[in-house]
């Protein structure tokens, strides 16, 4: 008896020791997932780039010399150094490709040099094969890479401000553009157009108007909730509650102060320089929504509420708007861009095939620059 009871217990103890190297596959098998996730999501980020530290920095220094340059007067006590010419446009190109219609604006441009300033921002990747034409040599300024669905679009575009800003105090509106935007009247009835704005409210003292920014500011747009937590559930509180959340077109014409309202902001580029989580990707379009939803905060009766900048968004895919080609190129093409359906007219019209190049110039003189 006692003989069986140790064989049982030998068995049992043989048993346990031999079961041992199951129990630590088990172990291993069971904690394997759990060892999968936690790597991928050390190495796989859940998130899409977002702005690199050394680009900040520099863009920190710029803004901070941006902010200073406009604070006017150059030291002078209180005294606003009167601008030395009349006021000017600066035209901004955002772009990170050839700026193949470059030909057409210089037709734009010719006999108004005084009135105008021209900035590029082309992402350094972009290897442009055509070199400057006279109205944008020399005109390109420090720039970093852009991508789309990143915050960087927002940086490039405070970039051009800053570097306009400190460029000339005669600046007085900041139109920004991309290589796919065409004029849609001549530069005079554009000029005119931005200078004489019925709408401006008058200062407090009643004898100049202020400017007004020509951007547009939209809310209750569908998906905008989606856009709004793109970063993440409640990451813009507080200082964007999603009531204050607001859509439009990337591409504006500011009045002055509000290009140094931009480049001054700290507040909200805290949140809006977060990048979108990858699960969220499309619904990443930080640059549709900083501009709008600062300025509505700030200054609200100072914008126009929608943009010069036409562009078609019928059968529109993967967020890109309808891309015109030479066929389609005609007056009456340019007549139905022009038309709002307020008391303006679109001053710009995007987006167009590089090869509508020779279509439009053919139709410069006739009719683009004829009001
Ligand atoms: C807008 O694009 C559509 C095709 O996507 C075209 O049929 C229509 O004519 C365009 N509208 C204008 C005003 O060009
Ligand atoms: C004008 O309004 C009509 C009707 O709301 C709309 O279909 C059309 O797209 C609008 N046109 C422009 C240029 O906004």
């Amino acid at each position: 008896m006692k003989v069986l009871c140790r064989n049982l217990e030998q068995d049992r103890e043989r048993a346990m020791i031999s079961s041992w190297p199951f129990v630590i596959c088990l172990v291993l098998l069971v904690s394997m997932p759990v060892v999968f996730v936690l790597a991928h999501r050390i190495l796989m980020p859940t998130t899409l780039p977002g702005i690199p530290d050394m680009d900040e920095a520099d863009d920190v220094a710029l803004f901070r010399r941006a902010t200073l340059a406009s604070a006017g007067g150059g030291g002078s006590a209180g005294l606003r150094r009167r601008p030395p010419s009349a006021p000017k446009i600066a035209f901004l190109f955002l772009t990170n490709s050839d700026l193949t219609f470059a030909p057409l604006w210089e037709r734009f441009f010719r006999g108004h040099e005084r009135l105008f300033n021209v900035y590029v921002h082309a992402d350094p990747a972009a290897r442009l094969l055509l070199s400057p034409t006279p109205s944008f040599l020399g005109r390109f300024i420090p720039a970093k890479a852009t991508k789309r669905a990143s915050p960087t679009l927002i940086s490039a575009a405070r970039r051009l401000l800053a570097a306009a800003l400190v460029d000339d105090p005669a600046n007085a509106f900041f139109a920004l553009l991309s290589q796919h935007c065409v004029p849609l009247h001549s530069f005079r009835f554009t000029y005119r157009a931005l200078l004489a704005d019925p709408g401006a409210p008058p200062t407090p003292t009643g004898f100049r108007r202020h400017r007004r920014s020509y951007i547009e500011i939209l809310s209750g747009e569908p998906g905008l909730r989606d856009r709004y937590v793109a970063r993440g559930d409640d990451v813009m509180i507080h200082e964007v509650p999603f009531e204050q959340f607001r859509v439009g077109s990337q591409f504006f014409v500011l009045a002055r102060r509000h290009a140094v309202l931009v480049v001054r902001d700290r507040r909200l580029w805290k949140k809006f320089k977060m990048p979108c989580l990858k699960s969220m990707a499309d619904s990443c379009y930080p640059e549709e929504h900083y501009f709008p939803t600062l300025l509505e905060m700030q200054d609200p009766q100072g914008c126009t509420r929608y943009t010069l900048t036409r562009v078609n968004w019928t059968d529109s895919v993967g967020g890109h708007p309808h891309t015109y080609r030479p066929p389609e190129i005609s007056a009456s093409l340019i007549n139905r861009l022009r038309r709002s359906n307020s008391t303006y007219s679109y001053l710009f019209a995007r987006k167009f095939s590089p090869d509508c190049l020779d279509p439009l110039l053919k139709l410069a003189d006739s009719v683009i620059f004829q009001d």
